[in-house]
C-alpha cells in the first residue's frame, strides 16, 4: 500500500507508474459481519450502536472485471446509509448481497460473509478492466453510487428506472469506507480540483440526490422565485438543497433543531429559518393521531417568514414524523417531494388537502447518471460547496456513524483512508483560494460550536 501511497504523493508520477505499481493482496476497510445481523434484535434504534457493528478488517482484493475500476481511496464519507447498514434496519444489507449474487458469476464476487461499507470516494484510478477507454491509471476521480447493468431498456431514459439498480457500497460490496474500492466506471467523475481529498469525497451522494430530488425535472423542477421548505436544512441533504434553492433563486425556508444548526443556515444565506425545537412542534398526539392544529402553527410561521405566502415545494425526508405537516403546508398546485423516511415509512396524512388543492407527491432516489454528472460539475466549477464539518480516521468510522446516527453532526462527516493527513490533493489554488470561506463554512461554525461548548 505504501507504493500506491507513493505513488499519488509524487507530483511527478505518470499513468505508466500507476499501471504497473504492485497491488496488494488485500487492503483495509470497513466491514459488516454477516453473522452478526442479529446483534441488535431486541435494541430500539437509538440504542444500536455502529461501534459495536462495523469492524477494520483486512479483506482480500476482489477481483477486476470489464468496465470496472479498481481506485485507491484517499478519502471517503459517512452517509446515512452507513448508518443504516451498520444498525441492520430496515433490513440486513446481506439480503441485498446474495441477490446481486445471483445475477451472473461477475456479480457473484459481492455475495461474501462482509459488507465492505461505503458510497462515496475520492482517490486516484490504480486499473481499469477490459473495454474501458475513458479512464486511465492515474486519474483522479470522485465516484458516484449508482450502479446498473442497463440491460433492460426501462433504463435507457432515465437510469435510475434499470431494474437492476443499486446503491454502489450499500446494495453492493466493495464501497468506499476503504483503502482501495471497485466501481463501474461509469459512476467515475473527474474530481474537482480546487477541493482536497476529503472535501472531495463528502458531496456525492447528498449533492446528486439533492440535485435530482429539488432541481431535475424528474423531481421537483424547482425554479426561480419558488420558496422550498427544506427540513433538516443543515443535514446532509438539507445543506445542498439550501445551497441549491440560494443559486437557483428560490427562496429556503430551512428547518432545523438549534440555534447552532441555525446559524449554519444562516451562514449558508437563507434568512427564514424555523428552529422546530425552540418552537415545539408536535403534529403527533399519540403514536396514531396528529394534530392539525399544529400544522396550522407551522405553516403560520411559514407565512410569516415569507411575507404571506406557501412553500411551492417541500424537500421531504424525515417522513412519518413530519410528512401530514408537509403536504399541509404546500401551496395549492404545489410538490412534496421526497427520498426517504428517517423517522418511520408508514406515512399518513389528510389527503382531502392534496388532492382538493391539486397538489403532488413525488417519489426521488438518488440520480441518475447526467444528474449525478451536473451536481458533480457544480461542485467543480465552485458554484456548489461541499459541507464538510468533521473528519475522522478509518478506524473511527464507528464514532462518526454513531455521531450521524445521534444527530450530532452538521452537513457531512468525512473520512481518511489512505490520506495520510488532511489538506492534501488541491490541484487548481486559484479556484480555491476563491472560494475559500464557502468551502471552510461548516467546518468553522462546527469548531466554533464545539468551542463555545467547552467555555460553557
Ligand atoms: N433516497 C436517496 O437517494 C437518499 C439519499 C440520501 C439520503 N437519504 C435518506 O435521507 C435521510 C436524511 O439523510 P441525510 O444525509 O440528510 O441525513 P442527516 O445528515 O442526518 O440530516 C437529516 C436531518 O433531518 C432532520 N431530521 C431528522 N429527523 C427528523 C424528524 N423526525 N423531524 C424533522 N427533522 C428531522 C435533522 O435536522 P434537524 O434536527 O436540524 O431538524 C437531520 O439533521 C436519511 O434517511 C437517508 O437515508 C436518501
Amino acid at each position: 500500500m505504501k507504493e500506491i501511497l507513493d505513488a499519488i504523493l509524487s507530483s511527478d508520477s505518470t499513468s505508466a507508474d500507476f499501471a504497473n505499481v504492485k497491488l496488494p493482496e488485500s487492503y483495509r476497510a470497513v466491514t459488516l459481519h454477516k453473522d452478526e445481523e442479529q446483534m441488535f434484535a431486541g435494541l430500539a434504534s437509538r440504542d444500536k450502536d455502529p461501534r459495536r457493528s462495523l469492524h477494520l478488517d483486512d479483506v482480500p482484493l476482489p477481483e477486476l472485471g470489464p468496465g470496472e475500476a479498481l481506485v485507491a481511496v484517499m478519502a471517503s464519507a459517512v452517509n446515512y446509509n452507513t448508518v443504516w447498514s451498520s444498525i441492520f434496519e430496515p433490513v440486513s444489507t446481506f439480503g441485498f448481497l446474495e441477490r446481486y449474487g445471483r445475477l451472473s458469476p461477475l456479480t457473484k464476487r459481492h455475495d461474501l460473509p462482509y459488507h465492505v461499507l461505503g458510497s462515496d470516494l475520492a482517490g486516484v484510478v490504480l486499473r481499469t478492466g477490459a473495454g474501458v477507454n475513458a479512464w486511465k491509471p492515474g486519474d483522479e476521480v470522485v465516484a458516484h453510487c449508482l450502479s446498473v447493468e442497463l440491460e433492460s431498456s426501462d433504463g435507457h431514459n432515465d437510469t435510475m428506472m434499470d431494474p437492476e439498480q443499486r446503491i454502489w457500497g450499500f446494495e453492493t460490496n466493495f464501497g468506499g469506507l476503504a483503502q482501495l474500492a471497485l466501481v463501474k466506471t461509469n459512476q467515475l467523475m473527474p474530481k474537482p480540483a480546487h477541493l482536497t481529498w476529503e472535501e472531495a469525497a463528502s458531496p456525492g451522494l447528498v449533492n446528486s440526490t439533492a440535485y435530482r430530488q429539488l432541481v431535475s425535472r424528474n423531481g421537483a423542477g424547482m425554479k426561480q422565485g419558488d420558496n422550498v421548505l427544506i427540513w433538516g436544512a443543515s443535514g446532509g441533504l438539507g445543506s445542498y438543497a439550501t445551497q441549491y434553492a440560494l443559486a437557483g433563486g428560490a427562496t429556503p425556508i430551512c428547518v432545523v433543531s438549534s440555534p447552532e444548526k441555525a446559524e449554519v443556515c444562516r451562514a449558508m444565506g437563507a434568512e427564514a429559518i424555523i428552529d422546530r425545537s425552540a418552537e415545539g412542534y408536535r403534529f403527533w398526539k399519540d403514536e396514531q393521531n396528529q394534530d392539525p392544529r399544529e400544522w396550522k402553527r407551522f405553516g403560520g410561521r411559514i407565512r410569516e417568514l415569507t411575507g404571506g405566502e406557501d412553500v411551492d415545494i417541500v424537500f421531504e425526508h424525515p417522513g412519518r414524523e413530519t410528512f401530514g405537516a408537509s403536504v399541509y403546508v404546500t401551496r395549492k398546485g404545489g410538490t412534496i417531494v421526497t427520498c426517504a423516511s428517517t423517522s418511520g415509512y408508514m406515512h399518513q396524512y389528510d389527503n382531502r388537502y392534496l388532492w382538493m388543492s391539486l397538489k403532488k407527491i413525488v417519489g426521488s432516489h438518488f440520480a441518475n447518471y447526467r444528474e449525478a454528472w451536473e451536481a458533480n460539475r457544480l461542485v467543480a466549477k465552485g458554484r456548489i460547496h461541499p459541507t464538510l464539518s468533521k473528519v475522522y480516521s478509518l478506524e473511527q468510522t464507528g464514532q462518526a456513524s454513531l455521531d450521524v446516527h445521534q444527530n450530532r453532526h452538521q452537513g457531512k462527516v468525512g473520512v481518511l483512508c489512505l490520506a495520510p493527513e488532511e489538506g492534501l490533493g488541491v490541484r487548481d489554488a486559484e479556484l480555491r483560494a476563491e472560494h475559500l470561506p464557502s468551502i471552510n463554512l461548516f467546518r468553522e461554525l462546527d469548531e466554533r460550536s464545539v468551542q463555545t461548548s467547552r467555555d460553557l
